[in-house]
């Protein structure tokens, strides 16, 4: 595909829509939307533009579609498999600028929000109200809702609750073309067709560019309760994820932690945590409800199902601040992964009975190639990020070998009834991988729906799979 290089005169057209302002076109602004949190890639767009309502992205992309100029949506550039880098230059839409909770209703239990709210904001603001919506990924002090619904974003909670797909119920969206259109209804059960609002759940900007979003919420659970296990054997810790829930414990996260985690995490944030030498894996389990003496008994079932599997210790957070204090070291793991090395990530998922074998054959891997791994993530939901750590491996290795050793991890992963990415999207990094769970009828559906929403290929291009 042939895409046009932006010129003066795009520029004064795009100054005229949005105001000069808000178009940029120096190199600070330039690198900085470049890069997302996606290992160290840079991709400089052409031109920067930060538009404000819907009418302004529907000229842009009308413009951009007639003269065959990419359109790169980006929300906080907190991605981690370069979904948001604009690797065919042109244009990086910011979508900062739509940051308004249109409002919250309490009778309907639901919220209307713009794509360039904070997630954490949106979750304080429900919470006020007795409120809750639940996805949480681990950035959620700073990633945009927007992008929580380009990949349908996890987090801790998924494994209660859901992702954010469980939680859209209808979207605005400007199409390629700059025609607005609304995905489906406000309602919690839809059976009108083809589901327009779940195609464009996860699509990563690749078909259209959500501008509005109506979210559903629930009743906000009361009280909740953390606990922390430690295994001398990751294996043991693996099997009792499913033993909890055949003990009949639903909890709100069960989330894996190989000790290196923990400890590149309290090296980054420069607290204390004591890992004793025998531990070898951690489970931090949260529970939640409304009745306090409900999950304490929740909670002395599944200490007991630890336990029966081996669990060497298990601590009880004790305040708000020591549960904040766990939650901060665990959601900090990959950013303290890049902090202290180079390092892949891999948004391994299968179901949860297997991750034990998961588990095994990713370290048999890491043997037979020669690197080293930190596993850590939703185990409940059988969602395991695996971060490949470069070392003092050569770059020769790093970045021509190794991708044979992640396609024989992704080929564990599909074995094992899984696939290549749970909740971080296929964006840029994972494209090359596609094939190894995606066979070529798939993909030539993908391209068909790509094609007609997009036909010029405006929107992302060269993300998801190449056209
Ligand atoms: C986490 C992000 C990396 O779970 O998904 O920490
Ligand atoms: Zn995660």
């Amino acid at each position: 595909m042939d895409y046009k290089k932006i010129s003066q005169a795009d520029q004064d057209y795009f100054e005229q829509i949005i105001g000069s302002a808000y178009v940029y076109t120096d190199l600070e602004q330039l690198q900085l939307h470049g890069k997302d949190h996606t290992e160290d890639l840079l991709f400089i767009p052409e031109i920067v533009l930060k538009p404000a309502n819907t009418e302004e992205v529907s000229k842009i992309l009308a413009y951009c579609n007639q003269h065959t100029i990419p359109v790169t949506a980006r929300g906080a550039g907190t991605g981690l498999s370069g979904g948001a880098l604009p690797i065919k230059g042109g244009v990086t839409l910011s979508m900062e600028r739509f940051n308004k909770i249109n409002y919250i209703d309490e009778k309907n239990f639901q919220v209307s929000v713009q794509p360039g709210v904070i997630n954490e904001v949106l979750q304080q603001a429900v919470k006020e109200k007795g409120l809750f919506y639940p996805p949480d990924p681990a950035s959620k002090g700073s990633c945009f809702l927007g992008g929580n619904v380009s990949l349908s974003s996890g987090g801790p909670r998924a494994l209660k609750y859901g992702t954010t797909r469980d939680y859209v119920l209808n979207l605005e969206v400007v199409l390629a073309n700059g025609d607005v259109i609304t995905t489906g209804a406000n309602t919690l059960k839809y059976a009108t067709g083809y589901n327009l609002t779940h195609l464009m759940i996860g699509s990563e900007g690749t078909l259209g560019i959500v501008t509005n979003m109506v979210l559903k919420l629930i009743p906000a659970p009361k009280n909740n309760l953390l606990l922390l296990a430690s295994f001398t054997s990751p294996e043991q810790a693996c099997k009792a994820v499913n033993a909890i829930f055949l003990a009949g414990c639903n909890p709100s996260a069960c989330e894996f932690v190989e000790p290196e985690g923990f400890r590149l995490a309290a090296d980054m944030l420069q607290i204390s945590f004591d890992i004793p030498a025998a531990v070898k894996a951690y489970l931090l389990i949260e529970v939640d409800g409304n009745e306090m003496d409900n999950l304490m008994k929740e909670c002395e079932v599944i200490s007991e199902a630890l336990y029966d599997l081996e669990a060497i210790d298990i601590l009880f957070a004790e305040s708000a601040d020591q549960k904040e204090y766990f939650w901060k070291l665990r959601r900090s793991i990959g950013e303290a992964t890049k902090y202290n090395n180079t390092y892949k990530e891999e948004d391994t998922v299968v179901p949860r009975g297997t991750l034990p074998e998961l588990f095994n054959g990713v370290k048999e891997i890491g043997l037979k190639y020669g690197f080293r791994t930190v596993c850590y993530g939703h185990a409940g939901d059988g969602n395991l990020h695996v971060n490949i750590l470069k070392d003092k491996l050569s770059d020769e290795f790093w970045n021509t070998t190794l991708d044979n050793a992640i396609v024989e991890i992704f080929t564990l992963c599909k074995n094992l009834g899984g696939t290549i990415s749970g909740e971080h999207g296929i964006g840029l990094v994972q494209q090359k991988f596609m094939n190894v769970v995606m066979p070529s009828t798939n993909l030539a559906l993908m391209k068909s729906i790509k094609l007609a929403f997009d036909p010029n290929q405006i929107l992302n291009p060269g993300k998801v799979y190449n056209v």
